[in-house]
Parts: C-alpha cells; sequence; structure tokens
C-alpha cells in the first residue's frame, strides 16, 4: 500500500482549520493537526480518531521557533503546510494600540513565516503550502492591524511562491470572506447584519466552502500553480451590490 502524504494543518481546533483537517483526511492525508490551545483540539481530533480518521494532534504556538522546528523534524515526511493559524479583532484605527498591531502581526505574519520556514526544509519537489489569508487584506472598516496583516500574508505567499519554486514546492493562498465561525460570531450581531448586507450574495460561508478551496491547492493532482490568491467571498471583493 502506498505510504500517506502527511499535511499539517494550524489552528485545527475549530473552525476553518477544523474544517480543512476533516477534508484532508478525506481526500487521503495523514493530518497533523496543530493549535496553541489544547482545547478544543485534543477533543475534536480525539472524535475524529474515534471515527477512524488518520489524524494526530499537536499543541504548539506557530510562533515558537524552537518547538516549531523539533515537531516538524520528528515527523515521517511532509508534504502539505496548511497556515491557517490566526488572531483577529476589532478596533476603530484611533483606538487600537501598538500591542494590537505587533500581536496580529506577530502571529499571522511572523508565526506563517516560522513554521513555513521549518516546513520546507523537511520538504521535496511536488510539496505545497497553503496560506489562509483574507479578503479583509482588500480593505475594510475597524481592521487596521488586521488588514495590514493579511496584506503581508498576501506578499509572503507571492514572496515564498518565487524562492520555493526552484525547488518545486507550491505555495498559494486563499482570501475567505465572511465565514460562520467563532471569529464571525465574536461581533456583535449588528456588525453581522452589516456585513452580510455587503455580500453581493447576502450570504454568509461556511468552514467547509474555505477547506474546499484548500482541498484544491493541497491536492497532488494540483499541478503548476504558485502565488496565486484564491478569493471564496460570496462575490464581495468585486464591490458592493444593490438589488
Ligand atoms: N472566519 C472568517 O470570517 C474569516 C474570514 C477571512 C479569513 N479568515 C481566516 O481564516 C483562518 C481561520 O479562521 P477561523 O475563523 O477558523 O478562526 P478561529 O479563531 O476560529 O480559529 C483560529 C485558530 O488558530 C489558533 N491559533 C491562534 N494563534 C495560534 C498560534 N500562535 N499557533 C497555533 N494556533 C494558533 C486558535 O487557537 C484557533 O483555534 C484565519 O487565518 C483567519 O484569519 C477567517
Amino acid at each position: 500500500m502506498q505510504e500517506k502524504e502527511i499535511a499539517i494543518v494550524t489552528g485545527a481546533g475549530r473552525g476553518i482549520g477544523l474544517a480543512a483537517a476533516k477534508r484532508l483526511v478525506e481526500d487521503g492525508f495523514h493530518v497533523v493537526m496543530v493549535d496553541v490551545k489544547a482545547d478544543p483540539l485534543a477533543e475534536n481530533a480525539e472524535a475524529l480518531k474515534q471515527s477512524g480518521a488518520s489524524v494526530e494532534h499537536h499543541v504548539l504556538s506557530i510562533t515558537d521557533r524552537e518547538a516549531v522546528a523539533a515537531f516538524i523534524a520528528a515527523l515521517p515526511r511532509l508534504d502539505v503546510l496548511v497556515n491557517n493559524a490566526a488572531v483577529f479583532w476589532d478596533g476603530k484605527f484611533d483606538e487600537i494600540t501598538e500591542d494590537d498591531f505587533r500581536t496580529m502581526y506577530d502571529v499571522n505574519v511572523v508565526g506563517t513565516f516560522v513554521i513555513s520556514q521549518e516546513a520546507a526544509k523537511r520538504m521535496e519537489r511536488g510539496a505545497r503550502i497553503v496560506n489562509v489569508a483574507s479578503r479583509a487584506y482588500l480593505a475594510g472598516y475597524a481592521h487596521a492591524p488586521y488588514i495590514t496583516s493579511k496584506a503581508g500574508t498576501i506578499g509572503l505567499t507571492r514572496a515564498m511562491a518565487i524562492d520555493l519554486a526552484a525547488r518545486g514546492i507550491l505555495v498559494n493562498a486563499i482570501a475567505p470572506g465572511l465565514i460562520e465561525t467563532e471569529m464571525f460570531r465574536s461581533l456583535t450581531p449588528e456588525r453581522q447584519q452589516q456585513l452580510i448586507a455587503l455580500q453581493p450574495t447576502r450570504d454568509v460561508g461556511q468552514p467547509e466552502d474555505i477547506a474546499n478551496g484548500i482541498a484544491f491547492f493541497a491536492s497532488p493532482r494540483t499541478k503548476n500553480v504558485t502565488g496565486q490568491i484564491l478569493t471564496l467571498d460570496g462575490g464581495r471583493s468585486m464591490g458592493i451590490s444593490l438589488y
């Protein structure tokens, strides 16, 4: 029997990361679920294992270089890295602090860089890295640190795609729009309704919709595509539509 390809999914304890882990299991990967929070990562990974899924889990911060390096060095092989872990909170420009800015940048950009650099050392030709950015990189109200960090994720995706192309490693990104997760539910109901009203589809996406895009870039069948951003946002990036 052919050895399973191994995929790491960061931020896999809940939300989009959990949906991506489930989808990559269905697609035949052995999935290594990573999250900085032990709960609900362990519970969700155990439930998947009980249902026969090929998964393991590790509690780890993507910003901890030493822990990330040791974790990746211990894997038998590495075929796919899904950089999904991130932090987010709202804040008007004149109210946000320097700490808001540094924390979001540290996790969303520097953390993605750290784990990608360690992963790339283990990866062979044909490996794939999928970064989860956000449609918010284009703009949005009261999101300056998040927008900046996600624009950084896009820049990092393109830079890594060029630098790693010589080694045959493909790097692409997904830019989700509004997705119904804890991150979205942390907004007030009024803010949620305002944001839904801006969607041409007048709808909020589901984590599985994003997992579907991640699965495309993670697939060994997706070749000759690198440095691309797939926007899955109910059409919001086209602009506001009145009807
Ligand atoms: N939900 C949305 O509407 C939406 C929209 C656009 C983009 N995104 C992006 O999709 C991704 C997932 O979003 P979500 O809504 O599922 O978020 P979420 O907050 O539900 O999940 C994020 C996970 O990342 C983990 N995490 C945070 N810091 C970490 C670290 N340092 N190391 C390891 N794990 C860490 C958290 O513990 C959490 O389990 C993020 O990159 C987010 O920016 C989400």
